[in-house]
């Protein structure tokens, strides 16, 4: 069976001060926590100060990109080592924000997976369409472009340590959550691709989450869907109360 993978996305939000805060809110909600994993990914700035709060705990440490460069002349950017120094473990890559605004395509997000595979992390690669691609009958198309794009040149077993979080453009920030039909249709399909990549074994294994206005009252809907296996979250995740919310709806599954 696959265990359930709840992951707060903290985009560019809070100060080092209130990431260490409600990172301790968190750790302390979670110490009962035995079956779902959580996982936290604040900014570049507060991530190794959470990185203290989160040891020993049930919260894993997560940073919201990193580059596909070991170093050098990069501004701005930050590599694999540095984030593995600090004990992160998961990577998010891809995310819907990164191509919309900084020009990230599936050639970068499959180059960014390698990178952080190679160091003995575990990716978080989010996938997903537009409303634009919806209604025009290219979510199929899309996602397909995107799972295939993002595992070239990935091994089965690399694949296994992945995470796909499904993330329906016009879903993000919108207050518009996709129906538990509809998620759990995208995320039939994205298990079927996988399938075709790397067979039944493998598909059966990797974990999909669900993610883009995902809340404590729509959570457990969606998390009771057969392929949806977590939650990658964005507002809901800024305080410790609706995101402990969320994980205790996967616990109780
Ligand atoms: P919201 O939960 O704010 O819609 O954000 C989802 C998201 O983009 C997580 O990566």
């Amino acid at each position: 069976m696959r265990s359930y993978i709840i992951a707060g996305n903290w985009k560019m939000n809070k100060t080092v001060a209130e990431s260490v805060a409600l990172a301790e809110e968190i750790v302390a909600k979670t110490k009962g926590i035995s079956k779902t994993e959580v996982v936290i990914a604040p900014t570049y700035l507060a991530a190794a100060k959470v990185a203290d709060v989160v040891k020993g705990s049930n919260v894993k440490l997560a940073v919201q990109d990193i580059h596909w460069q070991d170093q050098g002349a990069y501004t701005g950017k930050v590599s694999i080592d540095m984030a593995k120094e600090i004990g992160v473990e998961y990577v998010i890559i891809g995310h819907s924000e990164q191509r919309q605004y900084f020009h990230e395509t599936d050639e970068t997000v499959n180059l960014k997976a390698k990178k952080v595979l190679s160091a003995g992390l575990k990716p978080i690669i989010c996938i997903g369409e537009t409303l634009d691609e919806r209604n025009g009958g290219k979510l199929e198309s899309v996602l397909t472009a995107q799972v295939k794009g993002a595992y070239k040149d990935i091994s089965a077993e690399d694949a296994l340590k992945t995470v796909i979080a499904y993330e329906p453009v016009w879903a993000i920030g919108t207050g518009v959550v996709a129906t538990d039909d509809q998620a759990q249709e995208a995320q039939k399909y994205v298990r079927s691709l996988v399938a075709q990549l790397y067979g039944e074994s493998v598909a059966e294994a990797l974990r999909i989450q669900y993610g883009g206005s995902m809340n404590p009252t729509n959570a457990s809907g969606l998390l009771a869907q057969k392929d949806i296996d977590g939650g990658l979250i964005g507002g809901a995740a800024l305080k410790s109360d609706s995101f402990f919310s969320i994980i205790s709806a996967a616990e109780e599954k």
